[in-house]
């Protein structure tokens, strides 16, 4: 039984409905992902930009490959956009690890440690090694995947009404605290999402969350250069065996990824590609 003939009736067909009523209308829609098996080498950090605002159909097809704990966590979100968000950025995660580990996105089972990170599960061989992290912010998502190496990923809009110093101040290192202090305003707000994705993304290649705290660390950024270092404090070793790597997604948005090792290299994807991701009817 495919995953929507296994939608069972009440809450779950009605978020179906909900999605199918939107695919009314749908004259362009934009091809699915290829169907093709994705690889990924020893070095490979790949990362994914999905738009969270999708043509009906493929938000159909999105929702179709839910299991029932996806669609029921879809139910309790209290708004539409939020409801549907999260469709489509769990949508796309099935459909793009689906591609790595050459299974049907619908059939894909994921697990998740004791601060809730998630991993896929019951996978052999190769495929057991696949490792993956999402993120999601606003109308936009982030995957990044590689191959046996634990990877993090964070994403958030930019935002002008955030009292960037204050919470630098209470959250941050003193040294990253110090770093924004004495920057303009503008570029204190930058940084200041810089350096929280950064840090999340740390935290979550870790997998422990905000359980540790963001103060316990730093990423070491320097100017230039996209890779940074990151350190503990009070530990005695000069730095954690993890590099974090700062993302160029526009004007927008900030965004990291933190991956295991000091061997590994980003590749962007994109998909559904720009344009082809717009809401018909
Ligand atoms: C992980 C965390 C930092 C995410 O923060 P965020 O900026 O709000 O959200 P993001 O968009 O960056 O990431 C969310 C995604 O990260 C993943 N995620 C959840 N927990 C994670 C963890 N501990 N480590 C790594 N990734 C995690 C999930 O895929 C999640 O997506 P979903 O909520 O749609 O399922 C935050 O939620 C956190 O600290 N969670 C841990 C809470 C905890 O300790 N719980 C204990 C349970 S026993």
């Amino acid at each position: 039984m495919g995953p929507a003939e296994s939608l069972t009736n009440g809450r779950e067909s009605e978020l179906l409905r909900m999605v199918s009523r939107r695919t009314a209308g749908c004259g362009n829609c934009p091809p699915s992902l290829p169907d093709e098996p994705l690889h990924l080498n020893a070095f490979d950090v790949h990362v994914w930009r999905t738009s969270l605002v999708l043509a009906d159909s493929l938000l159909s097809q999105l929702s179709a490959s839910l299991s029932p704990e996806e669609r029921a966590r879809a139910e309790r979100f209290a708004f539409e956009d939020a409801r549907v968000r999260f469709i489509a950025a769990h949508g796309m995660l099935r459909t793009i690890m689906s591609r790595y580990v050459n299974e049907r996105p619908g059939t894909l089972m994921f697990t998740s440690g004791r601060h809730g990170k998630p991993s896929l599960a019951g996978l052999r061989g190769a495929a057991e090694k696949v490792r993956f992290n999402l993120a999601h912010s606003h109308d936009s998502a982030l995957i990044a995947v590689a191959r046996n190496r634990e990877v993090g990923i964070d994403l958030e809009r930019i935002r002008g009404n955030v009292e960037s110093l204050k919470l630098a101040e209470r959250f941050f290192s003193p040294s990253e605290f110090e770093l924004l202090r004495h920057l303009p305003s503008d570029q204190a707000n930058r940084l200041f999402f810089t350096l929280w994705t950064s840090k999340e993304a740390y935290l979550k290649a870790r997998g422990t969350g905000l359980s540790l705290g963001l103060d316990r660390f730093e990423v070491r950024l320097v100017p230039e250069e996209p890779m940074a270092r990151v350190r503990l404090l009070g530990e005695s070793r000069e730095h954690e065996n993890c590099l974090v790597r700062i993302l160029s997604l526009g004007p927008d948005y900030a965004g990291a990824v933190a991956a295991e090792g000091e061997d590994w290299r980003v590749s962007y994807r994109q998909w559904p590609e720009p344009g082809a991701d717009r809401r018909q009817g």
